[in-house]
């Protein structure tokens, strides 16, 4: 099977109708590209995980056109938990924050893995939320990679990805984001952060107790290893001219442009030339499958500052790579197996 892309109102219309009969498609948000299938079909959801190569017990995010559709898929277990919902979805809602709330009962148990919990978001990118109003019904949507790998922002990208797998991708442009939502999990007045994303631990402070539990929940997306390109990453803190050889050396940059080594270096991304770390998210994960596809046989990559977005970067940043390296130190021969 090679995916068909398609656009505007005819791709809606393909993306409705494939979805109606259980099938799964290529879909844009502003984040990163998902892989939709009708979250109260559990052949549609099977076929999510078959074409990820995902384990079934890794759970998957529901995304809905507004917040009113919530009743479908939550069970509240408090007046208390419904204010705070009402509170941030007023603020953040459509937009990249994913909460994590308890189940309804009649959602089907595969959506979840099993867990008395789902994860809901309501996407902002006009195609995703035009083809879930025609369609009428929630759509379950993990990112669009085979599973553990470099997230597609691109309808080209989700081709490259899962092209032999399934049919159809509606191609909505470049994702605005460029990482994954951010995941908060609602505990009472308390808020837990168990994945950085666009919205920040500052924003999300003004409705109550945040704590970032990233890293420390093994949820499959907090794993190391997990967002990873094929070559060996390592994330590299010293100036890349005292790098000693630069050949077969593909740099991720922050800002800096290093134009004097260019010709030494087999490949060279500039996440953000002005240094805006919004851009450079955006930019993240393209760059990291352009620098996974060229010569280089290993990728370095400058860290961005743990600010904003910047959190969520290296927390990617983290996981994709084998480690750090520093000053002028070859990459570690016995880097931990993943
Ligand atoms: O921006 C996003 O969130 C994108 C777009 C497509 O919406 N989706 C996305 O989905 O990143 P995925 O499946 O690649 O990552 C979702 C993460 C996974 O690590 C999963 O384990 C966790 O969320 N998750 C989903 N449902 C959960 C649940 N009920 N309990 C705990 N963790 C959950
Ligand atoms: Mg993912």
């Amino acid at each position: 099977m090679r995916a068909r892309i398609v656009h505007g109102e005819e791709g809606v219309r393909d993306s409705v109708e494939l979805l109606r009969q259980g099938g799964v498609v290529g879909m844009p948000t502003e984040t990163v590209y998902g892989l939709a299938g009708n979250a109260f079909d559990p052949m549609a959801i099977a076929r999510i995980f078959e074409a990820k190569g995902r384990p079934l017990s890794d759970p998957l995010i529901v995304h809905l056109p507004e917040a009113s559709w919530i009743k479908r898929v939550v069970q509240f277990s408090s007046l208390k938990q419904r204010k705070m919902v009402e509170k941030l979805a007023e603020s953040f809602w459509p937009g990249p924050v994913t909460l994590l709330l308890p189940k309804h009962p009649e959602l089907p148990d595969l959506v979840t893995a099993g867990s008395d919990r789902v994860a809901v978001r309501v996407t902002a990118h006009p195609l995703f939320q035009e083809v879930l109003s025609r369609l009428n019904s929630p759509l379950a949507a993990p990112s669009a990679n085979r599973f553990g790998r470099i997230s597609p922002t691109s309808a080209d990208d989700v081709r490259l990805e899962l092209g032999e797998y399934i049919e159809l991708i509606l191609d909505g442009g470049s994702c605005e984001h460029g990482v994954e939502s951010t995941i908060v999990s609602i505990q009472e007045d308390r808020l837990e952060i168990l994945r950085p994303g666009p919205i920040t631990q500052e924003q999300l402070k003004k409705y109550g107790h945040v704590s970032s539990l990233a890293g420390i929940v093994n949820t499959p997306g907090s794993l190391p290893g997990h967002y990873a390109p094929k070559k060996r990453l390592y994330i590299f803190d010293s100036d890349i001219m005292s790098f000693p050889s630069k050949a077969r050396v593909g740099f991720m940059a922050f800002h800096t442009s290093f134009k004097e080594i260019h010709n030494e270096l087999t490949a060279v991304e500039v996440l953000s030339s002005s240094g805006n770390l919004k851009e450079a998210a955006a930019n993240f994960y393209g760059a990291l499958r352009r620098l996974d596809e060229s010569h280089a046989e290993v990728i370095l990559a400058e860290p961005v500052p743990e600010e904003g977005i910047g959190v969520a970067i290296m927390d990617r940043l983290r996981r994709a790579s084998y480690g750090s390296v520093h000053g002028t130190g070859h990459p570690p021969s016995n880097s931990p197996a993943r």
